[in-house]
């Protein structure tokens, strides 16, 4: 839970954020934070139920008359189509002040199993899915010389292991956008955070453990599953303090090992591949 005197102080008074993913899971609950720190979202999804619900919740949730929640229900890898809706919306709104991506899911398989067809979708959706957005918001955050981007990756955009063939290049590729972004658009003013969470329990997160093969989820057994409101508690804290890098829970310690030693974690994750192996022959 977020401070008692972050919620008195309402940092986001005022403040509007387009929140691309604000349907569900981590997304749903940064704009629910957002909006019980003073501030109003617009949140994008595909699903126009579930997109009414979210906003219903999120609503709930305001402290003042003033604040709005609003729903764009489109695809974000579609620029054509997306960029009028944005454009609507910023006439009406004017320019936010943050575009939060949280658009990905991951499809975990056996790279034998995989066509070309899946890491094309999962580069569309994960790398187009958060790019498209930024590129209609840039112009208006370059003109105003002010906004702050925030792009979701993950664990497996600084590593890899068995099963994320098709997610992990997509992650990697988000960290790669961000870094550039970050450098040259230094001049105008605009903020940038990439959030790596470890494994969340959302819909999405649901979803994946479905066709997860066997290996992967014992590789993921012992981590400790977070709840999306507390990746949004750290996210916030975070993004007010302009953190660059986001690390929630236990991604901040396997980033520090793994930037340090390695060797050391790429030994750890083969042994329990091997493990894992083993114990599935057995069965
Ligand atoms: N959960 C985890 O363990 C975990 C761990 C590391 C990183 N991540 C990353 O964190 C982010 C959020 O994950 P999550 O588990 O909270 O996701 P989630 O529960 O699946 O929610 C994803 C959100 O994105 C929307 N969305 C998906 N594809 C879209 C598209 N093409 N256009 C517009 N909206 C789209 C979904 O709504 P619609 O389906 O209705 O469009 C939903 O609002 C993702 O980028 C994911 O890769 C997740």
């Amino acid at each position: 839970m977020v401070k008692e005197k972050l919620i008195k102080k309402q940092p986001f008074k005022g403040k509007i954020a387009i929140i691309c993913g604000g349907s569900k899971g981590m997304g749903k609950e940064t704009a629910r934070l957002f909006v019980k720190l003073g501030g109003s979202v617009c949140i994008v999804a595909r699903g126009l139920e579930t997109l009414k619900e979210a906003a219903k919740e999120i609503e709930s949730v305001k402290v003042e008359d003033s604040q709005f929640v609003e729903i764009i229900s489109h695809d974000t890898t579609e620029m054509d189509k997306l960029e009028p809706l944005f454009k609507a919306f910023i006439d009406n709104h004017g320019t936010p002040d943050y575009l939060i991506n949280v658009v990905g899911y991951a499809y975990p398989q056996y790279i034998e199993k995989l066509t070309l067809e899946d890491f094309k979708k999962n580069m569309d959706i994960n790398y187009y899915g958060q790019l498209v957005p930024i590129l209609i918001v840039l112009p208006y955050f370059m003109e105003a010389k002010k906004g702050y981007i925030v792009n979701f990756s993950s664990m497996m955009g600084y590593f890899g292991i068995m099963g994320y063939a098709t997610y992990a290049p997509t992650k990697h590729a988000i960290v790669g956008l961000t870094e550039t972004l970050r450098h040259e658009l230094k001049p105008y003013n605009i903020n940038f955070s990439i959030v790596y969470p470890p494994d969340v329990d959302t819909p999405g997160f649901e979803e994946e453990n479905k066709i997860k093969p066997k290996e992967c989820a014992m590789l993921s057994e012992g981590a400790k599953l977070m709840q999306p409101e507390d990746v949004a508690d750290v996210l916030i804290e975070c993004i007010l303090k302009k953190k660059y890098n986001i690390l929630p829970g236990e991604a901040k310690f396997v980033w520090r090992m793994f930037r340090h030693f390695p060797k050391l974690v790429r030994n750890i994750v083969d042994k329990d591949y091997k493990k894992a192996r083993k114990k599935l022959s057995k069965n």
